[in-house]
Parts: C-alpha cells; structure tokens; sequence
C-alpha cells in the first residue's frame, strides 16, 4: 500500500489511494484483524505530477504576502509541503519495515499520512477557490532531500522529519493564518487551523517513537537527537520557535535550543 501511493504521480490520485488504504487500515485494526506490516522496497523518488515545475529554492519567485499573489502562493508552498508529507509518511512505513516495532508505530504514521492527504486536499481546494490549482506556480526542489539522506538510519529520520521539519511547521503556521485573517480568507483560515492542530500530533508521533527507540537500545535521546540533526540536516533550527506546541508535541526547549541558529 505505502510503495503504492509512493508510485502515484497526480497529487489528488496520491491522496485518494493514501485515504483509501488508511481507512482499510483503520477498519481492520478495529476489526481485530491480525494484521502483518510485510515487505516491500520503497522507490528512491516518489511520482510527482509534471507541474509544479521544481526549482532550487533561491530561484522560486518571492510574493508580497499582502497581494492575492503571495497569499496563492503561500497555499501552494503549503499544498507542496503537504504532497511531500504524503510521502514521507509512507516512506517511513515502507522503508523501515525491517525494524520490529509495535504496532502502534504503523497506526500513528498511517494516520498522518491520511491527514496529510487531508491537508493537501483542503490546501487545493483553496487555490481552487481562488483560480488557481497545484502545479500553477514553481515549487521547492529538494524537498525529498530530508528523506534521501536518512534512508539508512530509522532514528536519523525521525529527528529531522517529525521533530525538526515538521516542528518547524508549528513555529510558522501562526503566522500564516494571521495573513488570512487580515484578507478575511476564512477558507484558508478553517484549513490551516486544521492543519496547524493536527500537525501537532504528528511531532508528537516523531518524539514518542524516537524516545522508544533510545530506551530499547538504552542511549540517551538527547545527545544522541543533536548528534544525529547536525549530522543529517544541513542547517541550523531557526528561533522563534513555538515553545508551547513544541512542548505539548513532547519537544522540550534543550532538545532544540542548542541546534539554534545565533543563540543568544
Ligand atoms: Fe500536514
Ligand atoms: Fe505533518
């Protein structure tokens, strides 16, 4: 199922399949099915669709966001980020079967990866609904990035998949969402705040199963979490950060404080 959705190009096919196989998931789990996770050998890249066109990130158009054009592409940064979360959640799944893990681990990653279908969806319905679409506009390249320089090491994709780049995504979601409140765009304000609640989980999700790992092989997480950021991603963490959904996500403030670009 995962090699699956990792196979299909067209972003809203890629989050019908991925919605599909979460509900199969979910109603098996609830069914006492005795479910078995198997095998299978994720591709190097996903399938993306032809558009958005892939460009380095110094070469993607800036937009003022107080235009109609930087609040469209805001959503398509957004709708982008999503699309590859799509993946990545699955990627996890798919990649690091080899590795027992409770059951539990597959539940939480097949949730967010059906939420992520949802918030790529919600993301091209608000473009939609402003004449425009997915693909319309140039995207970040390398954003599979995060994903090719930690398929070998479960514990490297956790800390910088769920605990740095989708942390980062609670540090900048309140932002966005007061950029759609000034436009009175309540579309975009009911997605994002969908998004942002959610998004919680899925840090949350990253810390818990990075946390199990350490006590199974009784390392400690945090040296080994800054070992393995500084490693593994090429930047450092940039403040301010959401110190308060950081810490309900189960992130505490020595884990990321140290990684911080010019810490005071
Ligand atoms: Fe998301
Ligand atoms: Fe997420």
């Amino acid at each position: 199922m995962a090699v699956a959705v990792l196979n299909t190009a067209d972003g809203r096919a890629k989050t019908a399949l991925s919605r599909g196989y979460a509900a199969e998931w979910f109603a098996a789990r609830d069914a006492g099915v005795d479910v078995e996770i198997g095998a299978a050998t994720p591709p190097d890249f996903p399938a993306r669709p032809t558009h958005p066109e892939l460009l380095s990130p110094r070469d993607v158009p800036r937009r003022k966001p107080g235009t109609p054009e930087g609040r469209a592409a805001i959503l398509h940064a957004v709708a982008h980020i999503e699309l590859n979360a799509v993946d990545l959640h699955w990627d996890l799944i798919a990649r690091f079967g080899h590795v027992p893990l409770p059951i539990g681990f597959y539940d939480d990653w097949v949730k967010a990866a059906d939420e992520e279908s949802k918030h790529f969806n919600l993301m091209c319905d608000c473009l939609e609904a402003n004449g425009s679409h997915y693909g319309a506009m140039p995207a970040h390249a390398g954003m599979w990035k995060a994903a090719e320089d930690t398929t070998d090491d479960i514990m490297a994709r956790l800390a910088v998949v769920p605990m740095v780049l989708e942390a980062r995504g609670l540090d900048v979601t309140p932002g966005m969402i007061k950029i759609f409140k000034q436009a009175k765009d309540q579309q975009a304000i009911d997605a994002l705040e969908v998004i942002y609640a959610e998004e919680v989980h899925h840090v949350s999700y990253g810390s818990k199963w990075f946390h199990f790992l350490c006590g199974r092989e009784n390392i400690d997480p945090k040296p080994l979490f800054h070992d393995l950021v500084q490693t593994h991603f090429h930047s450092q963490l940039k403040p301010p950060f959401n110190e308060e959904k950081r810490a309900e996500a189960g992130i505490p403030p020595d884990f990321y404080w140290p990684l911080a670009d010019g810490t005071a």
